[in-house]
Parts: structure tokens; C-alpha cells; sequence
């Protein structure tokens, strides 16, 4: 069979997690938190199965569920979404970029991204026909080079997909950077936007810039989230796409053929625990002193954290250490020392590497300081 995805292997997230545990590492390579998730959110999904919602859910999911991401949405923006028209259940964010990417992009379509990239932009766009243009976010501020952007967009541009809180990166988008993308939409009419906001609550500067709060970019986006990020579920695969009306009505042509709807169970839960849900805005502070408790605890090693604004990922660089390739240095690290990172250069096109690691510390305390004690004896 002639391969689709000629250069897809499998993912470093697989491999470092596999090397985790054959070396019994500590794995802060793979992006999920290890501590429990709420008891509300278990005694709900127990009370959908006794009220035996384990059928299919409607097409654009649940309504009750619909309804309370549009009340989110309003409280947190001040945007009114039509839950009915414009917002659409799906299994993660990965099924949403996927979905609005197959229903979007044709043969020849460029559709720039931005390196460090998130791994499942590419595949998807190469899958359809269309052809990746990859810029850099510039370094070591990972922000985007808007003028670059605006140089590089050509007639055939159709999408842009962009990620804000950042993974790996760690950086966050200003009031400015809304500005810009808006100005690029005003001159390029044909241009459509994929923003992957799946960090919305993650972000310890600032205010998040999500591109639902300016109208006009809003018109032309396909905004993606998870609630894996957002409820610590990421093992439940539950997501959505918030996009206005036509685009809305496209992407569901192909949703509803692709997986037609998602987990029912899990909806009925969610719907229940955004009914109540005051503590979201408390996630950016719980993960904010787990971020401080990684960085504090290396303060003494020889490693260089980078800033790290948003996510539930910091960057150290160890060029201190050793000048080894960044996929040596984390296969050696995880194997000699007992932590698991992943290598930066994966997540470029031509493997750009600057000698940084991404660390998760979506961990407990007691992980997050066995390993930093691990990390500092290099
Ligand atoms: C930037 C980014 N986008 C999308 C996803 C996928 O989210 P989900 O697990 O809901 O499919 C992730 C997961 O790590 C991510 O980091």
C-alpha cells in the first residue's frame, strides 16, 4: 500500500513514554496530569450511567451541554455564541482541528502554521492535499513574527492555524497580537483561521487573547478546545469547535460522517459540572504554584528554565550541560537519571535544534520534586 503520511513514524510522545517505563523514569514527557480528578466529576459520570445515558448523543452533541460551553464562553469573554448553530461536540480538539481541516482544505490549499508546532496540525493538511508552510515563532521569545506572516501569505494561503497558550512553548498572545492577526484578515480575504485554544484556562500573565473576543477574526475561525486540559480528563477525548454558523454547518457535514457524534456518557457529566463549576478560574493558580515549585526546586541545577506563561509545560534549556542533539540528550536523561522530557527539535519542521526540553508539570508535588531532585544531580 502506498503510505499517505510517507514520514509519519511514531510519535516522541509514545517513544519517551515507553522509555519511561522501560527505565522506570519519571515521565514528564507526556502532556497529562497524574492526580486525581474531582469527585463531582466522578459522581456525575456514575449518575449518567444509572440514569443510563450510554446512547448516542445528537449529532452537534448534547444541547444541555452546548449550552453551558455558550454561558463559559459569554461569562469569560463577553460573547454570545449560538449553541444551537455554532458550537459543536467533538472527541478532543485533535478530532476538531482534524475535522475542520478535512472540511476546509483542498489539493494545493497552503496553510501556514507555526514551528514548535502541536504534532497533529501537519499530518491533517497533508492527509487532504493541501501543503504546509511552516514559520518559526521567533527565539527565544516564541512569539509570531506577524510581518514575516504577512510576507509569506500567497494567493494560494487558505488557512492559518495558530495555538495560543502555546504548547511546547509556554508563551501567550497580547492585545496587540489580535490586532495583527486582524489586520492580516482584512488584506487577505481568502484566509481562514484554525486558533487551538485548548490552554484557554492556563495562562498566569495577562488576560487569554482568545480570537473569540474580536468579531471580525471570529467571522473566519474554527476555535478549537479540550476539556482533557480544561476538567484534567484528557483520557476522555472531549472537545468542541466554536465557529460562526456557515463554517459551523461545513464542519459538521464532515463530523457527522467521521464519527457521526461523541461519547454521550462523558457529555452528560461535563453538562453537569460546568452547571456548578465555579473553580475554572482557579486552574490557572493551581497549575501556576506547580510551576514555580518545578522551577523553584531547580533553581540550583544547571539547567535554564525559559519563561513560561501558559500551559502546563516549561522549557529548560541545558546547553550548560552537554551539546549532545536534543532527542540524545532526553533518551540518555530519561535512561542514566530517571526523567522522561521531550526534545524540542520534534516539534519543527527540519528539526530545529536549540538544545531545550519541554517538562510537564501537570504532576503532583511529590513527582515534580523527585524529579527536580533527580535533575539537579546532573
Ligand atoms: C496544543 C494542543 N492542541 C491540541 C491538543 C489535543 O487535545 P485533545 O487531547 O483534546 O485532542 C493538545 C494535547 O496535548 C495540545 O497540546
Amino acid at each position: 500500500m502506498q503510505s499517505k503520511l510517507p514520514h509519519v513514524g511514531t510519535t516522541i510522545f509514545s517513544v519517551m513514554s515507553a522509555l519511561a517505563t522501560e527505565h522506570n523514569a519519571i515521565n514528564l514527557s507526556q502532556g497529562f496530569p497524574n492526580f486525581p480528578i474531582s469527585d463531582t466529576l466522578k459522581n456525575l459520570v456514575n449518575e449518567a450511567l444509572q440514569a443510563d445515558q450510554v446512547q448516542y448523543a445528537p449529532m452537534p452533541g448534547r444541547i444541555d451541554l452546548r449550552q453551558q460551553i455558550a454561558a463559559q464562553v459569554l461569562t469569560k469573554h463577553g460573547v454570545a455564541i449560538n449553541p444551537e448553530t455554532e458550537i459543536t461536540i467533538t472527541a478532543g480538539a485533535t478530532q476538531a482541528i482534524f475535522t475542520a481541516i478535512a472540511a476546509l482544505i483542498s489539493a494545493g490549499d497552503e496553510v501556514i502554521m507555526f514551528d514548535p508546532a502541536y504534532d497533529c496540525y501537519d499530518p491533517a493538511v497533508v492527509l487532504f492535499g493541501g501543503k504546509p508552510v511552516h514559520l518559526k515563532l521567533r527565539f527565544p521569545s516564541y512569539q509570531v513574527d506577524w510581518n514575516e506572516l504577512d510576507d509569506k501569505i500567497t494567493d494560494k494561503t487558505k488557512l492559518l492555524i495558530l495555538n495560543n497558550p502555546n504548547n511546547p512553548a509556554g508563551s501567550v498572545w497580547n492585545a496587540n497580537d489580535l490586532l495583527s492577526l486582524e489586520q492580516i484578515l482584512q488584506k487577505h480575504p481568502q484566509l481562514y483561521i484554525i486558533s487551538d485554544e485548548v490552554y484557554e484556562y492556563i495562562q498566569f500573565e495577562g488576560t487569554h487573547q482568545s480570537v473569540l473576543k474580536n468579531e471580525f477574526i471570529r467571522s473566519r475561525s474554527f476555535v478549537t478546545y479540550s476539556f482533557g486540559k480544561t476538567l484534567h480528563v484528557t483520557g476522555w477525548k472531549l472537545g468542541y469547535c466554536v465557529a460562526p454558523e456557515l463554517l459551523t454547518r461545513e464542519f459538521r457535514k464532515v463530523h457527522q460522517f467521521n464519527v457521526f457524534c461523541v461519547n454521550n456518557t462523558m457529555q452528560y457529566a461535563v453538562a453537569g459540572y460546568l452547571q456548578h463549576a465555579n473553580d475554572l478560574d482557579t486552574i490557572a493558580s493551581m497549575y501556576q504554584r506547580k510551576r514555580d515549585l518545578f522551577i523553584n526546586a531547580l533553581a540550583n541545577s544547571r539547567f535554564t528554565l525559559l519563561p513560561c506563561a501558559g500551559t502546563y509545560f516549561c522549557l529548560a534549556d541545558y546547553s550548560n550541560i552537554t551539546d549532545e542533539p536534543d532527542t540524545e540528550f532526553a533518551k540518555r536523561l530519561t535512561r542514566e537519571n530517571g526523567v522522561a522530557a521531550i526534545p524540542v527539535s520534534v516539534f519543527y519542521e527540519y528539526l530545529t535544534d536549540h538544545k531545550v526540553l519541554r517538562f510537564c508539570f501537570a504532576k503532583t508535588d511529590e513527582t515534580l520534586t523527585a524529579a527536580a531532585e533527580k535533575l539537579c544531580r546532573i
